[in-house]
């Protein structure tokens, strides 16, 4: 896997509201950058404000690390969502979304988010802090790819 060209690499605080504005507008124009198609875009944009809320939230904040990715002619972003919060105590529990809804998002959760994206991974551990990352591929390369 390597890094495509025209796709910068990120790394995005979670520290407020706007940051949340931030973080979506962000995933949003690089998922075009890299060809993903609106309802694709769609997809991964309401993942990362689930997550980039839930590392706000239940975090105390943190940040997004975001990666572009090339596998063969297919094109992906990887986001990696951390912060060095109280943990999520049991990670099975809390990503099948077993928690109660905290009524500032949309409410899809943990288990709605890992519906949505490609690849969905957490490590977390009470007192060591949450790293969610997901990672979600362009169904198809971008026109006038080689
Ligand atoms: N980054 C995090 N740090 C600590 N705990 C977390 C983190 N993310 C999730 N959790 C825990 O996992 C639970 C489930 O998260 P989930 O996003 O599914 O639901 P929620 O945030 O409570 O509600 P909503 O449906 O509004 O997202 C949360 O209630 C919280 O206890
Ligand atoms: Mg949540």
């Amino acid at each position: 896997m390597t890094q495509p060209a025209d796709c910068a690499d990120a790394c995005l605080p979670i520290r407020s509201d706007m940051d949340l504005v931030w973080v979506r507008q962000h995933v949003r124009r690089t998922a075009a950058q890299l060809g993903f198609g609106l309802v694709e875009q769609t997809r991964l944009v309401t993942a990362a404000s689930e997550l980039a809320r839930n590392t706000l939230v239940h975090g105390g904040g943190g940040v997004v690390e975001s990666t572009c990715l090339t596998s063969g002619r297919v094109r992906g972003l990887r986001l990696v969502f951390a912060d060095e919060g109280p943990g999520i105590p049991d990670p099975d529990r809390g990503s099948l979304g077993a928690g109660r809804p905290s009524g500032g998002g949309l409410g899809i959760g943990l288990g709605g988010t890992r519906r949505l994206v490609h690849e969905f991974s957490v490590e977390s551990a009470a007192g060591t802090g949450t790293r969610v990352t997901v990672a979600s591929w362009a169904a198809t390369p971008p026109r006038g790819a080689p």
